[in-house]
This record gives structure tokens, sequence and C-alpha cells, in this order.
């Protein structure tokens, strides 16, 4: 995938943090989906859908672009302006309690959200696996702790962070609290190699947010933090 080709969309009001195309395409390139017009992908915790609307153009699949802090219709209006609405669906639900209909997606993917409500052990058994088809997959990238400081993410990361330091974890602990299941053939995580580039352009970007984190990238988000991968294979129809 070319990132230069989403260059136009990719800005300080797009962006909610590191650049999420980048992170997109690392799976995309590591993993990449082959899929047919009529399947559907959720892309959870769109954000303001600007991995939805890269989803949508590399795969040609329909998209449903779920959120909660921004809504459907605000959603829905940059879709229209960029061109993609008949292929994107904005829905606005919360992760832990989705309405859609069951086993319908061949495809999940979750950029710099999944770590916000997924933390738990059970939650993708009981929260996504329903909604999943058989030989489904998954792809995740979230921001979390490099493996060799598994379990300290409170002591080295609440300057920054503050109470919600909790929810990054390290490429081993997303592999435990996964888990497994009789749906699932494999799960793969690992230390993503975008963290540089992906953190760069949001540092440059004018967002206040992104001026706070300048504050603390050299001596907490560099050494501690990475962003973790996380591929899930589901097992073919039995
Ligand atoms: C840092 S933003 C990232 C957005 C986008 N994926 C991106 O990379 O630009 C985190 C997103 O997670 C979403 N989120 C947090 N908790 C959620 C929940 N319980 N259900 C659905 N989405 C949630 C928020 O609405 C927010 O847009």
């Amino acid at each position: 995938m070319n990132i230069g080709d989403y260059k136009e969309y990719i800005s300080a009001e797009t962006m909610m943090g590191p650049n999420s195309v980048r992170i997109l395409a690392e799976l995309f390139d590591r993993y990449p989906l082959q899929l047919a017009p009529d399947d559907r992908i959720l892309d959870l915790g769109c954000g303001t859908g600007l991995t939805s609307l890269v989803i949508a153009k590399e795969t040609g699949a329909k998209v449903f672009a779920n959120d909660l802090w921004v809504s459907a219709e605000e959603n829905g209006r940059r879709f229209v302006e960029w061109g993609v609405g008949e292929l994107i669906t904005p829905v606005c639900e919360d992760a832990n309690d989705l309405h859609f209909e069951k086993n319908q997606f061949r495809a999940l993917i979750s950029i710099d959200s999944y770590h916000y409500f997924a933390g738990s052990k059970g939650f993708f058994q009981e929260k996504i696996l329903p909604f999943m088809k058989d030989d489904g997959v998954v792809l995740i990238g979230i921001p979390g702790l490099k493996d060799e400081y598994t379990g300290r993410a409170k002591e080295l990361l609440s300057d920054w962070l503050g109470e919600d330091a909790y929810m990054f974890k390290s490429p081993k602990l997303w592999k435990e609290i996964i888990g497994s299941s009789n749906r699932i053939e494999s799960v793969n995580t690992w230390e993503m190699d975008c963290f540089s580039k992906a953190w760069d352009d949001w540092l440059a970007a004018n967002n206040e947010f992104a001026l706070g984190d300048r504050q603390y990238f050299d001596t907490v988000i560099k050494p501690y933090t990475c962003f973790v991968g996380i591929y899930i294979r589901l097992k073919q129809a039995l």
C-alpha cells in the first residue's frame, strides 16, 4: 500500500494520535487481505474515519466505521465529502455493547483504539467473536509497552498518561489477553516497525494533544513504548 495516495486526507484535524495510516499500512503489508466487494469489514474505534477511508479504497469491500467519541453524523458527512459515502456506513456504538448482525464480518480492523476497551481476558471471545465470520481475520495496531517492561506501565508511564497508563500492555501480554477459543486458529503479536515515522507525523502536527505528547517523547514514549501489532486468524467452518 502506498501511503502517499492518502496524503491529502492526513491532517491535524483527522489525526487523533500517531499516524494511523502508517500503522494500517504496516498491517496490510504484513497480512494482505483478499476480499470480495460484498465482504464486510468492521473498523472498530475508527475516530474521524481516516482508516475507514483507506480500508475501503484498498480492499473495495464494505466498511462499517464504528466509533464512540465521534458521531455517526459527523463521520457520515466526512465520508460523503471524501466521495466514499456509498462504501462506508458510519456507526456510533460502544465496543462493549455492539448491535451488529452476528457472523457478518470477514475482517475486523482496529487502529489506536482497542486498548481503550478490550484489555481484559474474555473480551475478544464475548464481545467481538460473535460478529465475525468463520475464516475471518483481525488486524489490530495499538500503542503499548515494550516486552522488556511488561507489567510496569503504571510506574513508567503515569507521568505522561496519568490514570490511563494501565491500558499500555506489551505484545507478550496482549497475546495472553486475546487468549484462545475453538474458533481461533492462531494469534500473533509483535512490536511494529512504524513507531518512529508514525510518531514523527503526529508530533509535527499542529494539534494541542500532539503538543502535549512532545514533552514526553524523548523521556517516556520512545524508551518504554512501542506499537503492538495483533493478528488473529479464525478457523474455517467445521
Ligand atoms: C486515539 S483515537 C484513534 C482513532 C482512530 N482509530 C485513529 O487511529 O485515528 C481512539 C478512538 O477509540 C474510540 N473508543 C474509545 N473507547 C471506545 C469504546 N468503548 N467503543 C468504541 N470506540 C471507542 C474513541 O471513540 C476514539 O475515537
